[in-house]
């Protein structure tokens, strides 16, 4: 178990993953998860949680060293997600007083998770209820859609901690040596990006509530400092750009748009000392590119036609993009052609249905090879940028 301290009663549970390649069959996490979970010792006992279903074993020890033979009274389940929910039937099946404690919505989702039918042994919570453990007080709020429907999360009032849920999130396992905000970052855009909304009207509650401490579902602990977590999260949520700068991301078949896309850094580095970044979007992570996006305030995308479209990788990213509701930018295009260039226009085509884009005019187009007239194109649109 991780060495982490919370309070005399407040004690963490969780696991640590390393063995994962892909978190949620898609994310890469070079330095593994963490699936947490807590347990508030008083004179009823409530759990916090439980783990991915591979770590059920480490997860019960973790429990039993803590109950010390004392039977739980609640489960509170935040989140039916798997790699919080799975281990809720062997609760069950080793304590058999226990009470589950969830939303409304949570309840017909636990008969999709679960072949045995636990609704007797559930207690529903609505906004604002509460569960008095002793000296500890559970008090519960919806938060739905941060990051499924169901999801609620618990603000215990004796020691001021918000028991978050996936907010305030990050890939990464506690014993991994990084900063918070990075891959809290990436795990923010890429798992909660398109709901945006429903983060903020989390946020309006949490900013009623003193909290002193942050227990997320992943990540560490936080306890100093929340405004600036707090503030990551309201700018994120509120799809505002966080850093101004410009992120380039491009896609090349044969080096040229790549060289064209460099181009273009190299004369923004020329002009003026603004922040530009570039991703190859073929190689580099594209959960990575899509934060990177929303990072920066101005977009450029850069792409081949491919099959009298855009090429394929290209096309991808702007899915990424919309499905996680990108909006409030600037971008710029650059396409390359070498008999009818066809990327530019669907690229444009696709970025017209988000909310709020504005296409910088005129696209830049690249005819097979990076050219004095294409260096002429990529210094106007380098203006257009600095503008
Ligand atoms: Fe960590 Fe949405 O589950």
């Amino acid at each position: 178990m991780s060495n982490v301290s919370i309070s005399d009663a407040v004690k963490y549970i969780g696991v640590d993953d390393h063995e994962l390649d892909l978190f949620e069959g898609q994310y890469i996490i070079p330095n593994g998860i963490a699936y947490n979970s807590y347990v508030i010792l008083d004179e009823k006992t409530a759990i916090l949680d439980t783990v991915d279903a591979r770590f059920a074993d480490q997860w019960l020890a973790n429990l039993e060293t803590q109950l010390q033979g004392k039977a739980p009274h609640y489960l509170i389940i935040s989140h039916m997600e798997p790699d919080h929910s799975s281990v809720i039937g062997r609760i069950f099946d080793l304590y058999p007083d226990i009470i589950g404690v969830c939303s409304a919505r949570a309840l017909p989702m636990m008969k999709r998770f679960f072949t045995t039918d636990y609704s007797s042994r559930m207690m529903v919570v609505n906004e604002g209820d509460t569960i008095a453990l002793g000296a500890h007080t559970l008090k519960f709020l919806m938060a739905p859609m941060v990051h499924w429907p169901e999801v609620m999360v618990t603000y215990e009032q004796e020691e001021k901690i918000l028991f978050s849920a996936d907010a305030f999130g990050k890939f990464g396992a506690l014993d991994a040596d990084e900063a918070w905000t990075c891959e809290a970052r990436r795990y923010y855009f890429n798992i909660c990006g398109k709901y945006g909304a429903q983060v903020q009207a989390l946020l309006k509650k949490v900013a009623q509530h003193d909290i002193r401490t942050i227990c997320p579902l992943h990540g560490p602990i936080l306890s100093e400092n929340l405004e600036y977590y707090i503030d990551k999260y309201n700018t994120w949520s509120s799809y505002e750009a966080e850093d101004k700068g410009i992120f380039i991301a491009y896609c090349s078949l044969h080096g040229n748009t790549a060289q064209a896309a460099q181009a273009l850094a190299d004369i923004l580095a020329a002009k003026s000392d603004i922040k530009v970044a570039t991703a190859d979007i073929a190689r580099d992570d594209m959960a990575e590119a899509l934060e990177d996006a929303f990072r920066h305030d101005r977009l450029v995308l850069a792409a081949p036609t491919y099959d009298g479209g855009i090429m394929p990788v290209m096309d991808t990213f702007l899915h990424h993009l919309a499905s996680k509701n990108f909006q409030n930018r600037t971008v710029g295009i650059i396409e390359n052609g070498s008999w009818t260039p066809m990327a530019g226009r669907k690229m444009c085509e696709m970025l017209q249905t988000f909310k709020n884009i504005r296409i910088l005019q005129p696209i830049v187009t690249v005819e097979s090879t990076v050219k004095e007239s294409t260096l002429e194109q990529l210094n106007a649109l380098a203006d257009q940028l600095l503008q």
